[in-house]
């Protein structure tokens, strides 16, 4: 059996790749989100807000019988505020940081802490973003909070070819996808974020791509994980 832990399972890209993984009977998929809208026989859901750090450290990864694989897919995250700085709410920086990159920490710690000694195809993807590659007005938080899961993802890595524990890490930008993140994004005012007419475009143009779509280019790369060297790539040029 394949074991997938995805965080973000109830909408969006997340929701879309849990229920292609679902397609096959050999896997099953553990979701990790505030919301339970899946249902099947090899799902599981973990209620749980990503925001809030304590219960993170709470969580505990089960006991897992004979697995081929185990997976740790960090795909919750959230634009956060979009502002400008100096205009932002400071509680709501806390929360987005600790969703789109404490959590994915801690829970790439304990998930190596739990599986180090087991003997299977071990993979962590983080679902990365272009925006963590150059600054973008209005998502200093979000950008910022990208850039670092990157750099989190290149130094486990590293860590675990060190420690020769069996572990890939890889952080992923999947590209412009038509979920509800993309909605918050086109009803930005011009004034916190510049580029707003750019993503309007986009939508009415139909480049936007479907997370249907999305989800089975994460399927095959994680099929094919072991071909690439690099960490940190884009879902268009690994697939
Ligand atoms: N859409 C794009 O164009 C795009 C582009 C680049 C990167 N990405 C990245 O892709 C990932 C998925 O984005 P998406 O577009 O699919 O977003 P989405 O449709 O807004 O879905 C976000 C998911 O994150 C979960 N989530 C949000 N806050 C949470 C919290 N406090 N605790 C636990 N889970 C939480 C939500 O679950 P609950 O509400 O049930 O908690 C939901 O399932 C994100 O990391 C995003 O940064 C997206």
């Amino acid at each position: 059996m394949n074991y997938f832990f995805i965080t973000g399972t109830s909408k969006g890209i997340g929701r879309a790749l849990a229920a292609e993984l679902l397609t096959m009977q050999y896997n099953k998929v553990f979701g990790i989100s505030r919301s339970l809208v899946l249902h099947h026989d090899h799902y599981v859901h973990f209620h749980l807000d990503l925001a809030d750090t304590k219960a993170v450290s709470q969580f505990r990864f089960p006991d897992l019988t004979e697995p081929k694989g185990i997976y740790l897919i960090n795909n919750s995250g959230s634009l956060g505020e979009v502002r400008h700085s100096g205009e932002l709410d400071n509680e709501k920086i806390i929360s987005t940081y600790n969703l789109n990159i404490i959590s994915p920490a801690i829970l790439i710690n304990k998930f190596i802490e739990k599986f180090k000694k087991t003997d299977c195809n071990k993979v962590i993807l983080n679902i990365s973003s272009g925006a963590a590659k150059r600054p973008i007005d209005g998502w200093s938080t979000y950008g910022s909070s990208k850039a670092a899961l990157d750099l989190l993802s290149q130094t486990v890595q590293a860590e675990c070819e060190l420690d020769q524990n069996g572990f890939r890490i890889f952080s992923v930008a999947p590209g412009v996808v038509d979920t509800a993140m993309q909605d918050q994004i086109r009803s930005s005012s011009i004034k916190d974020f510049s580029s707003v007419q750019n993503f309007i475009n986009f939508k009415e143009e139909g480049e936007l791509q479907h997370p249907e779509v999305v989800a089975r280019k994460i399927v095959y790369f994680m099929e094919n994980c072991h071909k690439y060297n690099q960490v940190i790539l884009s879902l268009n040029n690994a697939s």
